[in-house]
């Protein structure tokens, strides 16, 4: 029997997807799942395609049946499942033969399975992908970490089952170690800044315009064919559309204001902490989750304060405002993230190729639009520049900002929270003022700590003639 071209552990929802996904590409792929049943179920389910898979019932069929140098994509929970997957695997295989994480890692984790690998003399790659379910099946995106050597072993399948944009994949090599899982997890917190202002906007259509979910499916539904044209939008206007056949509500008014979270939008946070780099809007977004999540203590304060007075007048916002407030809170959430991506490929010397990392966010992924195109072309132009100063969205921040501004004061006015959109205003106003307010901090910590300051007329540090 000739042995299979790859071989992939862990057939949940993403890890079947994705080997259905190799398989139709024409790659032959061993599979291997801890409960067995599963493997069989997923075998027996592959139609077609089942004459490329090879179902495995134990970690050394799985090995035996690999080609080599082997290469295995491990599709397990991220954490502890995949340190004990590779210490449970290591020893079965060969020198040359690579272990794939492609899971949502903790980029740190990466960083230490990469060393590891390093120390070990034995190839690791650690990729980020998405996409969802569909994405997994049909083409995700494909954000790949660790040594060249071994993103080039299997690139060519990588490439092959990624998201098309327009002949290109999307499938890249972003450097050494844990940066494709670094890329992943800035994306994931783009994707939380972008879900959380649609949701913004939203709540200022059904709670200040009094809108039902079927005319906010129609506002997003117009945007979608506009320049905010993006997964996130359209599928904001499915789900407004949607009716629940069980109470013939629309599905949007019966879902709980609670939302979950598996962490990869706080990791995003707490590394931009750790590398000073301002994300305000993507910490917005982070924060609002956090707060959805605490609705007893919503209600109790909804129940001590009063709900606030939110009802706006009719012509207090047009559409066109919300849209165009949209952008402009957009770009300056990108711009954040690209900030963040700069400075973690200079913290960690990763050489993170910038344009490249907008291409292969155009398709695929959850937070693919059209504007990523323009991206990609302005950090071709300019990598490390802030896109801001792109010419193409300086342009876009002039036209839009006036909408954001107005759309952030009518909110806060009436009660209504726009947390990451005012976060995307004060960023802009902050990338303006050339003259800040820090001066009083410097004065303030020299003052109680003798910290220093420097002055605007000559070099060097000073104290104020604070006294002892
Ligand atoms: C993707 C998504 C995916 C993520 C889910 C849920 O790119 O396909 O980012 O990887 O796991 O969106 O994330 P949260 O549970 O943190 O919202």
């Amino acid at each position: 029997m000739s042995k299979s071209e790859i071989g992939l552990i862990g057939l949940g929802t993403m890890g079947a997807m994705l080997s259905l996904n190799i398989a139709e590409k024409g790659f032959a792929i061993s599979v291997f799942n801890r409960t067995t049943s599963r493997t069989k179920e997923f075998f027996d389910d592959a139609g077609d395609l089942a004459q490329r898979i090879t179902p495995c019932d134990t970690l050394e069929d799985l090995v035996a049946s690999i080609a080599e140098p082997r290469a295995i994509i491990l599709m397990v929970p991220a954490g502890d499942a995949v340190d004990q997957q590779i210490a449970a695997l290591r020893p079965l295989l060969g020198k040359d033969d690579l272990i794939i994480d492609a899971g949502n890692a903790n980029f740190r984790n990466t960083e230490t399975r990469a060393a590891q690998a390093e120390a070990d003399g034995v190839p690791f790659l650690g990729i980020g992908v998405s996409g969802g379910e569909e994405g997994a099946r049909h083409g995700p995106s494909i954000m790949g970490g660790g040594r060249k050597e071994a993103w080039d072993q299997v690139g060519h399948i990588l490439t092959a089952i990624a998201a098309d944009y327009d002949g290109t994949a999307c499938a890249t090599w972003m450097g050494q170690g844990g940066s494709g899982h670094f890329v992943k997890a800035v994306h994931n917190g783009i994707e939380y800044a972008d879900m959380q202002m649609i949701a913004e906007v939203y709540g200022i259509m059904r709670d200040g315009q009094g809108a039902t979910a079927a005319t906010c499916a129609q506002a997003f539904e117009t945007w979608n064919k506009g320049p905010l044209q993006s997964y996130l939008v359209e599928i904001s206007g499915k789900v407004s559309a949607a009716t629940d056949e069980e109470s013939g509500n629309a599905v949007l008014d019966i879902i709980l204001d609670r939302a979950g979270q598996k962490g990869t939008g706080r990791w995003t946070v707490i590394e931009a902490q750790h590398l000073g780099a301002p994300i305000p809007v993507i910490e917005a977004a982070v924060a609002a989750r956090n707060l959805s999540a605490i609705k007893s203590e919503r209600e109790r304060g909804e129940a001590t304060f009063g709900a606030a007075p939110v009802v706006l007048a009719d012509d207090a916002l047009s559409s066109d405002d919300l849209e165009q407030a949209l952008i402009a809170g957009k770009i300056m959430c990108y711009a954040q993230g690209f900030h963040l991506l700069n400075a973690a490929g200079t913290e960690f010397n990763w050489d993170l190729p910038m344009p490249e990392i907008a291409r292969v966010w155009r398709e695929g992924c959850i937070i693919r639009s059209t504007m990523l195109n323009d991206m990609a072309d302005a950090l071709t132009a300019a990598p490390q520049d802030n896109l801001m100063f792109a010419p193409f969205f300086s342009k876009m921040i002039e036209d839009s900002m006036p909408a954001l501004r107005k759309v952030v004061a009518t909110a806060i006015t009436h009660g209504l929270q726009v947390p990451a959109l005012s976060a995307g205003l004060a960023y802009y106003d902050a990338m303006r003022t050339g003259r800040s307010t820090a001066n009083m901090i410097q004065a303030q910590r020299d003052f109680f700590g003798a910290h220093s300051f420097e002055r605007t007329d000559k070099e060097g540090a000073h104290h104020g003639p604070w006294g002892s």
